[in-house]
């Protein structure tokens, strides 16, 4: 165990962690936050669930509910940063969280007759996907140190990370630097028992990934990677990549050279137009100047 200010005795057992008793997880209204809300739901457990789409979220809170854990909703949208760092602050004094999950995220990617995103896309991307959680999280560990009970704090990537993705180069920026942003808060935390996980999941079977028509190897079930991805967290790890095959196609990208991995990406099916589902209304982007490049939110 890492660090003397520690007091907390109940939730670190060697390098594992036993379960945490209150949760907060973002983007819990959907896909893979839904169903780590669900996997967390047991008695004695409270969850905070937190999204922008009410109805969702209490969907979601009833199965937990149902599961005898104690849920309070929080519907915040976290393009505002203020607000969202506000609503944190506030919950976090009152619940006093074990463990803090930023999950929520958005996968926009180029519209089709796009070369590139818009930079009003970029943006909102980053705020969303970067800005938010990695203020967040640094909010958290501020309290958590204050609290020197240790702590565990969470954050959702993706393989895009490590991969150039022509239609998605904002998308893949943000995972990045939240990858980034993870390890070095990591190090940061360690002399106070406070756990950072970043995980990077290949495609999860989401409606974010539904909305994506293109080749999906390993594609995991939101159950499944919920799983793993508590797995990890239990496990204190410091990067984890799901599933297995990801982590060891990322390996190997690793040592391979940037022009080779980008002329790859070029050729090999990462550059798929993404497609809206069948039905699925075309949406504009908010604040977007030019309204006639309708941007496609696979949200
Ligand atoms: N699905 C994949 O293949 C895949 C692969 C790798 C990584 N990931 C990552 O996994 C995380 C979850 O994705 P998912 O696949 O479960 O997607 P999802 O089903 O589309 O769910 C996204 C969640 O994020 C919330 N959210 C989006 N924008 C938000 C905002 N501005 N403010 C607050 N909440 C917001 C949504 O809330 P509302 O429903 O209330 O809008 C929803 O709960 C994301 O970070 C994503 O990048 C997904």
């Amino acid at each position: 165990m890492t660090g003397a200010v520690v007091r907390n005795r109940w939730w670190y057992f060697g390098s594992f962690m036993t379960s945490p008793r209150t949760i907060l997880i973002t983007g819990a209204s959907s896909g893979i936050g839904a169903s780590l809300a669900t996997a967390y739901a047991r008695e004695q457990v409270t969850l905070v669930l937190m999204g922008r789409n009410e109805e969702r979220l209490s969907r979601v809170s009833s199965v937990c509910r149902d599961k005898g854990a104690c849920v309070v909703k929080s519907v915040h949208d976290i393009a505002d940063t203020d607000g969202f760092l506000d609503a944190l602050s506030e919950l976090d004094r009152h619940w006093c969280f074990d463990l803090v999950i930023f999950n929520a995220g958005v996968g926009d990617t180029r519209a089709p007759l796009q070369q590139t995103e818009t930079p009003q896309q970029i943006v909102r991307l980053l705020d969303i996907n970067l800005r938010g959680p990695a203020a967040g999280a640094s909010l958290i560990a501020e309290r958590m140190i204050v609290r020197g009970e240790g702590g565990a704090i969470a954050m959702i990537s993706s393989v895009a990370a490590f991969v150039p993705l022509p239609m998605a180069a904002g998308y893949a920026a943000s995972k990045a630097g939240l990858n980034a942003f993870a390890l070095s808060l990591n190090a940061a935390l360690r002399g106070h028992g406070i756990a950072v996980s970043v995980i990077c999941p290949g495609y999860v079977d989401t409606p974010m990934s539904a909305r994506l028509n293109t080749f999906k190897p390993f594609q995991m079930k939101p159950d499944a990677a919920a799983k793993a991805i508590m797995a990890c967290i239990a496990r204190k790890r410091a990067l984890a990549i799901i599933p297995f095959q990801y982590a060891a196609a990322c390996f190997i990208l690793k040592f391979v050279p940037a022009g080779f991995a980008v002329w790859l990406s070029s050729k090999f099916g990462l550059d798929a137009s993404p497609y809206r589902a069948a039905g699925q209304p075309e949406r504009v982007t908010a604040g977007t100047a030019d309204s006639s490049s309708a941007q496609l939110d696979i949200r």
